[in-house]
């Protein structure tokens, strides 16, 4: 059989960057463990726009839609704030996003242990903490329409589009429910029934789908703004959180803080399976470019890192070696190893991307 594709887009600020450091990760599968991919590059965001003029050139578009995976760094930076709207570093991922059709954003809040400490709430409420938010990715109010700026009676008008459909939110909702059967049998899904109509919707169609085939998973409604609330209150109430596009970036970031650092969180963004059977796939950091700490060693690659383990996962049926790159992530964090972004107030000399690259390999090679 053919070696599993990957298509590799680092993109801007630091995720060429973390990228390098997962391009050695994937070295180590296939030279230890018999794992090989076949990489291919391109560009995306603000890289591609200064090469071609857009943020994704359409035979990037095109690759993405071939391979089994693709690994995106991040994009943006303050170069392109000044862009036209269309051409953001940003259109180009919410372009993979739609052309892919990844309806299911996986976006796991894990606390290790060894920075327990970091978080900015106690340690009380976040140790053992084991989150999954599941965020629609394709529709809601980033891609809804009418949207634009208008002029109206000699006034600008800014307007954006709030609009689920049925089979939308009942493809993300079931995507919820398998996984929570995997894990704590618990989903809450979030939204805002008490002002929005698509919400009402959302609640109504998640309730349908429950009922029709998932009864014995335990299933709770919030509002969001309760739901960001009780995500600072308690965290470990929950399991997996089911939520829209606008509501899901929101929260995540949320929850992401709760582990200690953003530069910790991975996601994968998954649609419908594809004629090999593995899902159209996208997996990124949750993290964005950092432009602030961008070609000086400083990034944390472990969120990078983290997504390719979900690779293994989600799209290559590899969740032994998944597991196995978790632990030596996990083993590393708990020896002492840190990036500059998980440095507590009693100081130390951070590693650097690529040290912290290496002890990542070193415990990969220890765990054989
Ligand atoms: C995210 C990011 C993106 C989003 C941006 C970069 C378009 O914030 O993945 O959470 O808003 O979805
Ligand atoms: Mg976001």
């Amino acid at each position: 059989m053919a070696n599993p594709s990957l298509l590799i887009l680092a993109g801007d600020g630091i995720g060429p960057e973390v990228m390098d450091e997962v391009k050695r990760i994937i070295g180590w599968f296939g030279d230890k463990r018999d794992l090989t991919f076949d990489v291919s590059e391109d560009l995306v965001g603000g890289a591609a726009y200064d090469a071609h003029g857009v943020p994704l050139h359409d035979d990037t578009m095109a690759k993405a839609q071939d391979v089994d995976a693709v690994l995106l760094g991040a994009v943006g930076g303050p170069k392109y704030d000044d862009l036209d709207f269309s051409v953001k570093p940003e259109r180009g991922l919410l372009r993979l996003r739609k052309e892919m059709d990844l309806f299911a954003n996986l976006r796991p809040a894990q606390c290790f242990d060894a920075l327990a400490d970091f978080s900015s709430l106690k340690k009380e409420l976040i140790a053992g903490l084991d989150i999954m938010i599941v965020r629609e990715l394709t529709s809601g109010v980033y891609f809804g329409e009418p949207r634009g700026i208008h002029i109206e009676n000699n006034m600008r008008v800014g307007i954006n589009t709030q609009r689920y459909t049925e089979a939308e939110i009942e493809r993300a909702a079931r995507a919820a429910f398998e996984l929570a059967k995997k894990r704590g049998n618990k989903v809450c899904s979030m939204e805002k029934a008490n002002v929005m109509e698509s919400g009402i919707l959302w609640r109504d169609v998640v309730n349908e789908v429950h009922q029709a085939d998932y009864a014995d998973v335990e299933l709770s409604h919030m509002y969001a703004d309760n739901g960001a609330m009780q995500l600072v209150r308690a965290p470990k109430q929950f399991d997996v959180i089911l939520t829209d596009n606008l509501f899901g970036d929101i929260l995540s970031d949320c929850a992401a803080m709760l582990t200690g650092s953003l530069g910790m969180l991975p996601s994968a963004s998954l649609g419908l399976p594809m004629a090999n059977g593995r899902p159209k796939a996208m997996y990124e950091p949750v993290h964005g470019s950092a432009p602030d700490i961008t070609g000086q060693a400083k990034a944390n690659p472990i969120a990078c890192i983290l997504s390719f383990a979900m690779a293994l996962r989600y799209s290559f049926d590899q969740g032994a070696e998944a597991d196995r790159l978790e632990a030596a992530i996990e083993k590393v964090l708990a020896d002492g190893a840190r990036t500059a972004d998980l440095m507590g107030p009693e100081g130390g000399t951070p590693l650097s991307t690529s040290e912290m690259g290496d002890v990542i390999l070193a415990a990969l090679d220890a765990s054989l």
